[in-house]
């Protein structure tokens, strides 16, 4: 089984190269400049197509089984690849934290993806998969939901790659407005939050929060009965964020957080659900290093898909796969999970 990875000479994309490595899977290593690719893809398969040729693209993607598209920012570069990978009959995933751009590949492929008979998985990262997963597991135990909010918080270094601040250049506006939220069957670009402060798992004291274009946001709805989805990051990290990029300047950066400072990050996810009958729950994900475990999501996703397969369409990751077992699968390199049902 060979799987492509589109973007493989980024920073992200050589993670998500080496976790195939790992595990032993065969890779075959797309984007525009052979030499960057070569470098970064060790022994595997080369082949170059940009994102300005579908035919070319498609051709490139024929004979994997799926694609894990890592080439950001996504708001310029998704559609094309999705596509493609459509036209070559090949399963996707990408990386995206994009969310307006997630909720377009939900919009703009779901019937494409059904016809071609493949199925897409947006949002195949750290926090996008994790939240998603506890989201469904808690709607399990409490059932039809009133409200859920989600949370992120990152402590330690939480330097950004280029990749990721070009992503945020290209998003500003929404990430700035706070993105959407999801209330009574819609999502909606809506002022404030609702909840502004939250008490995070070991914190002492509440905390403030702010809105946040989280990846949940778009997904949870599509899979749990609930009438408002809400996403909020703790206001300091909301506030990194939010400080204006000179587009010069990144390309000066290094390319990302080196292996030392990835490890030294912790993040924590909360989900807050309450039922409409007034019960409450709290789900919580914790794990280090969110470059090196998107990359393991991402990969994990990529093989279960072409291991087992999905209903085909344009699928939140919840209705691709069971979501205590893809935890589960991620317990091995540090990512722990637990839910608390209050009555
Ligand atoms: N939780 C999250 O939301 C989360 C977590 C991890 C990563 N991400 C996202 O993942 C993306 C990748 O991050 P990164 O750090 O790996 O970025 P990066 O180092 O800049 O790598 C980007 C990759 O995409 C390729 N690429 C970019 N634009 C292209 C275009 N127009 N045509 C063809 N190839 C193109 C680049 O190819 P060249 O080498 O040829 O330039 C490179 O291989 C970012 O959008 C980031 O935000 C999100």
């Amino acid at each position: 089984m060979r799987i492509a990875v589109y973007g493989a000479s980024g920073h992200q994309g050589k993670l998500i190269v080496a976790e195939l490595a790992r595990r032993g899977l065969q890779i075959v290593a797309v984007g525009r400049d052979r030499e960057r690719l070569r470098a970064a893809a060790g022994d595997a398969e080369v082949r170059v197509a940009g994102l300005d040729d579908a035919d070319r693209l498609a051709a490139a993607f024929r004979g994997c089984t799926v694609v894990i598209n890592c080439a950001g920012p996504f708001t310029l570069s998704g559609s094309a690849v999705v596509r493609a990978a459509l036209a070559a009959g090949c399963h996707y995933a990408d990386t995206s934290g994009e969310q307006a751009q997630i909720k377009q590949t939900f919009d703009l492929f779901g019937a494409e993806a059904g016809r071609a008979g493949v199925t897409v998985v947006p949002a195949a990262t750290d926090g996008g998969v994790p939240g998603d997963l506890i989201a469904h597991l808690l709607a399990d135990r409490l059932g039809p939901l009133e409200e859920i909010v989600t949370a992120h918080l990152i402590a330690g270094s939480g330097r950004l790659s280029r990749g990721s601040l070009r992503s945020l250049l290209e998003t500003a506006e929404t990430l700035w407005s706070g993105g959407l939220g999801y209330e009574d069957g819609a999502w909606h670009p809506t002022a404030a939050a609702r909840r502004t402060t939250m008490r995070f798992p070991g914190g002492s004291s509440e905390v403030p929060v702010v809105r946040f274009a989280l990846q949940e946001v778009v997904t949870v709805p599509r899979h749990v009965d609930v009438r408002r989805v809400e996403g909020v990051a703790d206001a300091a990290l909301a506030a990194r964020f939010a400080i204006p990029i000179d587009p010069a300047a990144i390309e000066s950066l290094p390319e990302g957080p080196a292996a030392e400072s990835r490890e030294a990050q912790e993040f924590t996810i909360v989900i807050d659900a309450v039922a409409r009958d007034g019960r409450s729950a709290r789900g919580v994900v914790r794990g280090r290093d969110t470059y090196g475990t998107t990359a393991r999501v991402a990969v994990e996703a990529a093989s279960r898909l072409a291991a087992d397969g999905a209903k085909p369409g344009v699928l939140a990751p919840s209705q691709a796969f069971d979501p205590a077992a893809f935890l589960d699968a991620l317990a091995p390199y540090g990512l722990t999970w637990d839910l608390t049902v209050d009555g």
